[in-house]
């Protein structure tokens, strides 16, 4: 039985921790960062795992708890999982394991912002095959929106050309045609595009050359940023205005490679501190 550990206004200076199999999670952490400029992020890529997408629900759910463990040992006021395949997997069971603690995933945070802006309800979500499998998104919209019809759309090379740093180009085209050109290639093509990985907003140039300008993309890692600033404000735990913020970098394998690929995608993140190899 788990030790409840509530978090309460003293820990508001505490990091908010963040996770994803890789460096795909770091969409979130750099929305994270302009929308909370104030916070400090303790973020885990667990790239010794990658892909999540292709496993079975029982691994991803035990990857997900140990992660979550790695960084509540070391001190977190919030969980935010950056990885809609861990949230779609492992939301309940991290939720059980830490029961004090507030814990934010992607695929709620952006199957509500899908709801709210399709116009017509059409909604396809590109996603790994993990997320299609669990039927999360479906059912997550459809509780907001009962009349929405809702496609999933597994694109599980994305990821791959995302971790290579090869998001943009011919390449990258050719695959987002590959994946998704069907889905809007119909009498009433759907107006909004869940981009249900968080490793799929770094394609959004290819995305947009590909398939044009028509379809909404809506971006979970902006979603799930909103949603924590609300939730630190409700429980009191926003960091001081005084703070300066932060990043601080983990990864399960390969520090050197995914501080290279984190600089090269997010430029705007400033400078990559040095990545800390944690052995879960
Ligand atoms: N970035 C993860 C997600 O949002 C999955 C990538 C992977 O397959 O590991 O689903």
């Amino acid at each position: 039985m788990n030790k409840v550990n509530t978090v309460s206004i003293a820990d508001a200076n505490l990091p908010i921790g963040v996770f994803d199999s890789g460096v795909g999670g770091l969409t979130v952490a750099a929305a994270l960062r302009r929308r909370l400029p104030h916070e400090t992020l303790l973020y885990l890529g667990d790239i010794a795992r990658l892909p999540y997408g292709t496993k079975s629900p029982a691994t991803v759910e035990r990857y997900a708890l140990k992660a979550a463990d790695f960084l509540v040992a070391r001190g977190i006021k919030m969980l935010v999982v950056a990885c809609n395949t861990a949230s779609a997997h492992a939301l309940a069971a991290l939720t059980r394991a830490h029961p004090g603690l507030p814990i934010l995933g992607v695929v709620e945070a952006g199957a509500a912002a899908a709801a709210r802006l399709s116009r017509s309800g059409t909604i396809v979500v590109a996603a790994t095959e993990g997320t299609c499998r669990s039927d999360a998104f479906a059912r997550a919209i459809l509780a907001q929106r009962p009349e929405a019809k809702v496609s999933q759309i597994p694109c599980p090379l994305f990821v791959a050309l995302a971790e290579e740093g090869l998001t943009d180009g011919p390449i990258a085209e050719d695959m987002v045609r590959h994946y998704l050109a069907a889905a809007f290639d119909v009498p009433e093509p759907p107006d909004c595009m869940v981009l249900g990985c968080t490793h799929f907003p770094l394609l959004t140039g290819a995305l947009r050359r590909a398939l044009g300008h028509g379809p909404l993309l809506v971006d979970c890692a902006e979603a799930v940023a909103e949603q924590a600033e609300h939730v630190l404000a409700a429980r009191g735990l926003a960091a001081n205005a005084a703070n300066s913020g932060g990043l601080s970098l983990i990864a399960t394998d390969a520090t050197d490679r995914f501080a290279r690929m984190a600089i090269r995608l997010f430029p705007a993140l400033g400078e990559v501190p040095a990545v800390e190899l944690a052995n879960l």
